[in-house]
């Protein structure tokens, strides 16, 4: 989707392509298929021709992958969207492996067709803050801002607000928590971090990756890391080699992450 094209038709070709995954129209069976239809007299009223309503784009987050069946692991995405996000989208598309991008709101709004294009191939979008603040140093009023701000920014792109936020650094308490829970988000934290932020080698962050896949990892990330994107093929491929399913946070802990609640995987 692509910078000032209009909401409707977002949603549009978001019912397009949910209509065409599901094989069939509404609507587009009409009685003269059967071959009994008699033509209606001219004096009777023209039946309505209803508008099909898009269903919305919330619906592509809806639970793809059943984690009770599938070993999965969610890889995690913070930061961007930035330069290198359209390329790493294009790697997951290829591999189909479904990921979690937690953004910032300052990004968010730079990128628009980054966020909505993760949606329709399946990602989700969490929250990360709107200026990357350390949440945990921040004033209740900061914390509300940057949150709400953000969850907004996500909003007005998708129709719908994120149900996961990452605080930067990990770093909570108990104010922040309280303000998750009151916004119907989840706080969700990780148990493998690669360190790729400091580490800028493809070959050493794949190698921290694949140490940490096991079922129920977290795996910490950043896509506005060249090194980081370029580290991705290697970390599918071991993935799947392992037989491990790649699916985003919300799939991963079993379609329905507690608001308020702190998770940190496996
Ligand atoms: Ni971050």
């Amino acid at each position: 989707m692509r910078l000032g094209e209009k909401p409707g038709t977002v949603v549009g070709l978001a019912a397009a392509a949910l209509l065409f995954v599901g094989g069939s129209v509404p609507g587009s069976v009409s009685g003269s298929s059967t071959g009994t239809r008699t033509v209606p007299p001219p004096t009777a009223a023209p039946t309505p021709t209803p508008t099909p309503s898009a269903p919305p784009l919330k619906d592509f987050q809806r639970p793809v992958t059943d984690c009770a069946k599938h070993k999965c692991v969610a890889l995690t995405f913070d930061d961007g969207p930035g330069d290198h996000t359209a390329r790493l989208l294009d790697m997951l598309a290829a591999a189909d492996a479904k990921v979690t991008f937690f953004v910032v709101g300052e990004q968010a709004v730079h990128y628009p067709d980054l966020i909505l294009r993760e949606v329709e191939e399946g990602h989700e979008v969490g929250n990360h803050t709107w200026h990357h603040t350390q949440l945990d140093r921040s004033s209740i009023a900061r914390i509300h801002k940057e949150i709400d701000g953000t969850s907004k920014a996500i909003e007005r792109i998708l129709g719908f607000k994120p149900t996961l936020m990452r605080p930067p650094y990990g770093a909570t308490d108990a104010r922040v928590a309280k303000i998750a829970k009151s916004r119907g988000l989840a706080e969700i934290i990780w148990s493998v971090d690669t360190d790729d932020w400091r580490d800028r080698n493809s070959s050493i962050v794949a190698r921290r990756a694949i140490r940490g896949l096991r079922p129920g990892a977290i795996i910490l990330l950043h896509d506005i890391h060249p090194t980081t994107v370029d580290a991705v093929p290697a970390i599918l491929k071991a993935a799947k080699k392992r037989g491990l399913t790649l699916a985003t946070v919300t799939d991963l802990l079993g379609g329905n992450p507690k608001p308020g609640k702190k998770y940190m995987g496996e």
